[in-house]
């Protein structure tokens, strides 16, 4: 996760123009809404290619992506390119008005390379070399493996340039592999006396001085390795930052070739959600033309559905409320804890649109056709292995065809009056060892806040630390464990002049260096709230504690002298648990427990009328989405029922879209049915 940095998110603070609108032109050589998914054709023979193509016309297919693992196939020996078979598929494409977005393929380093180069494959933290097999096996700070990558992306910009299919430049894929080698560590030291001016201020940084750690010589720093015990937060925190800017200097170095050759291709790459990813994609997406994310939920049941539309609001956040694009997803399959579930009827559809509606300019899948061999042989796609004589594929053709009728939605905005403040670097400290608890969570606490109050119907934006708040009129802070001081008077000062916060525990406790900020917790934050926290008290495992007004807390709990604030809730002891202080012309709350998700929507749900935050639609039946777009001249709202039974949604007047139907005070949605409602 999370929100826009100096990207554009941020971009209205810093006074520049956010990437959704001065993006806009190069955005033209994009369909209004990409529907498509990864293509493989290398992987097939080319009788199958012709079938390719009647099949994805069939399925309204206009944009696909091609070449993403095809390096090896490209260039077979170093610096002998076949470009025959490329040739041939892109002019199928086009001649079938199937756009390409053409990857460059350096996720996958061919065979030949890592025997020529050893030195460009990665190195664990424990020392082990990686050797090629599957993919993503690269050391991304080996100068042997960026001069290639330069390389390769040049001569697909020269071969490609001008041809009519392509549409958009797919950069690798998924930056996000670690390594802790030479070449890795001679950058990371680099970027860190670049980052700290010298090594005393490192050591300060780092706290090098507990357990005699300090250093003398920048040549004893290293690049994070297996250690006997504990490793130093600072450094792994630090190490983290260093890995996603790495990446991005790469992004950047293949963009500006690109760039040179197709000026007017936008260029991207895809984002990819985890925790395991060392990559702040809302610092990248200032550096994107639009931002890419892939999108596979976790979970099963309405958990999928409410990470889908986390996912979606992120990616719109990280691009400053602009156009974004869905470029992966999975067709007819949730992959659960190693079962891949069929996904029921209609579900496709529903999380499709549930992008869409909240600014998706599209709906990709991994993957076009089902592969016959290979590590993903097993993955959901488009066209599943039994043909295009399946359930699978019927849906894909029936939603392919439904897309042109949402085309007039294009350009318009999702408004939202509640963010999220939430940062990626937050999460990296919270989730290091030798925390008070480890089952705290981070994610956890960000996925509570956004489904809670998608739950009272409220659309929901990430805002990134230090952005400018002032658009919205309820800021969520879930567990921000790390936020500089910068960003802390922000908040600040965002309540003074008439917002409305509510913090959760463990928020404003470190600077940015992962050092505890003293004299009582939640130190960036003690001012503002009017508390000072003097002890904090997880539970043990299991343990819960029951409020005097009773609500739930989980997990936590802190001991809370008030200092200002008044008592809104109390523990048993009659210790303050939550509070609430006017500040200037806002409002400041704080939870000092893990409230389960009942206590939480009771004081979100407080909080927002305080603050006047609105949901778009009052009294929404449960396990309905809905999210309203607008333009200058027209709504939308678009209507999702995950139910399995009829939803009745009253207060909607209009046309579907979908259906064509008019839609006269009160929608009828049929179980897993969904709507898209021009608004009269
Ligand atoms: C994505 C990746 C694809 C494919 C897919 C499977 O993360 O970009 O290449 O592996 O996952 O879910």
């Amino acid at each position: 996760m999370i929100a826009a940095k100096d990207g554009p998110g941020m971009a209205e603070r810093d006074g520049k123009t956010p990437v959704g609108e001065g993006a806009r032109d190069i955005l033209a050589s994009l369909p209004v809404l990409a529907y498509g998914g990864d293509y493989n054709p290398e992987q097939w023979p080319r009788t199958v290619w012709r079938e390719d193509m009647e099949l994805m016309r069939r399925a309204g297919v206009n944009l696909v992506s091609v070449g993403v693992f095809s390096w090896s196939r490209l260039e077979p020996r170093e610096g002998e390119y076949d470009f025959a078979w490329l040739d041939e598929v892109l002019d199928l494409l086009a001649a079938n008005g199937i756009g390409a977005a053409l990857a460059t393929p350096t996720a996958s380093p061919p065979p030949w390379f890592s025997l020529a180069h050893p030195d460009a494959l990665p190195v664990r933290d424990d020392g082990t070399r990686l050797t090629h097999g599957s993919r993503d096996t690269y050391c991304v700070s080996a100068p042997p493996y960026r001069e290639a990558c330069v390389r390769v992306a040049d001569a697909l910009a020269e071969r490609y340039a001008g041809h009519p299919a392509l549409r958009l430049w797919h950069v690798h894929n998924e930056y996000g592999t670690w390594c802790h080698c030479g070449h890795t560590e001679a950058a990371f030291r680099r970027w860190l006396a670049e980052r700290h001016g010298g090594l005393a201020a490192l050591n300060e940084a780092w706290t090098t001085a507990h357990w005699g750690q300090i250093y003398s010589a920048w040549d004893q720093v290293n690049a994070p390795r297996a250690t006997q015990y504990l490793a130093n937060p600072a450094q792994l925190l630090d190490f983290r930052r260093f890995t996603s800017e790495e990446m991005r200097a790469a992004f950047r170095e293949q963009k500006a070739v690109l760039r040179r050759r197709t000026p007017s291709v936008p260029v991207t790459t895809n984002f990819v959600l985890g925790d395991w990813v060392p990559v702040d994609h809302a610092r990248w997406a200032s550096d994107v033309d639009i931002v890419a994310i892939d999108h596979y939920p976790s979970g099963d049941g309405r958990a999928a559905e409410e990470q889908t539309a986390m996912s979606a609001d992120l990616a719109r956040s990280w691009a400053g409320g602009g156009k974004w694009l869905l470029i992966e997803q999975a067709a007819n399959l949730v992959h659960v804890d190693g079962r891949a579930l069929a996904k029921a009827p209609g579900r496709m559809r529903r999380h499709s649109l549930s992008h869409i509606a909240r600014g998706s300019a599209g709906a990709m899948f991994f993957q076009w056709r089902a592969p016959r061999g290979g590590s993903e042989r097993w993955h959901a796609a488009m066209l599943p292995h039994a043909g295009p004589d399946t359930r699978a594929f019927e849906e894909v053709v029936e939603f392919g065809a439904a897309l042109p009728d949402l085309a007039e939605t294009d350009g318009s905005r999702v408004d939202a009056e509640v963010a999220i403040l939430a940062d990626v670097e937050a999460s990296w400290a919270l989730s290091q060892p030798g925390m008070p608890s480890s089952d705290l969570s981070y994610e956890a606490a960000i996925a509570q806040a956004h489904r809670v109050a998608g739950r009272a119907g409220h659309t929901v934006d990430f805002a990134a630390p230090g952005a400018d708040l002032s658009r919205y009129r309820l800021v969520l802070v879930p567990s921000l464990y790390l936020v500089s001081d910068a960003a802390a008077a922000g908040l600040a000062s965002y309540v003074e002049s008439g917002g409305h916060v509510l913090i959760s525990c463990f928020s404003g406790i470190a600077d940015e260096h992962t050092r505890i900020r003293t004299g009582g917790h939640p130190g960036a934050f003690r001012d503002l709230l009017g508390i000072r926290v003097t002890e904090l008290r997880p539970l043990p495992e299991g343990e819960r504690v029951v409020l005097d007004d009773g609500r739930v807390g989980t997990l936590w709990t802190e001991e809370v002298r008030l200092a200002g604030a008044e008592a809104t809730g109390r523990y048993p002891s009659g210790e303050p648990a939550i509070t609430r202080k006017p500040t200037g012309r806002g409002v400041a709350r704080y939870l000092s427990t893990c409230l389960d998700d009942e206590g939480y929507a009771a004081e979100f749900a407080v909080a927002a009328a305080e603050s006047g935050a609105a949901p778009v639609l009052p009294g929404l039946p449960e396990d309905v989405e809905v999210v309203r777009r607008t333009s200058a001249g027209a709504a939308w709202l678009f209507v999702l029922n995950h139910a399995g039974t009829e939803r009745r949604i009253s207060g909607v007047r209009g046309r579907d879209l979908l259906s064509g139907k008019a839609v006269d005070g009160e929608l009828a949605l049929p179980g897993g049915e969904c709507a898209v409602v021009r608004l009269e």
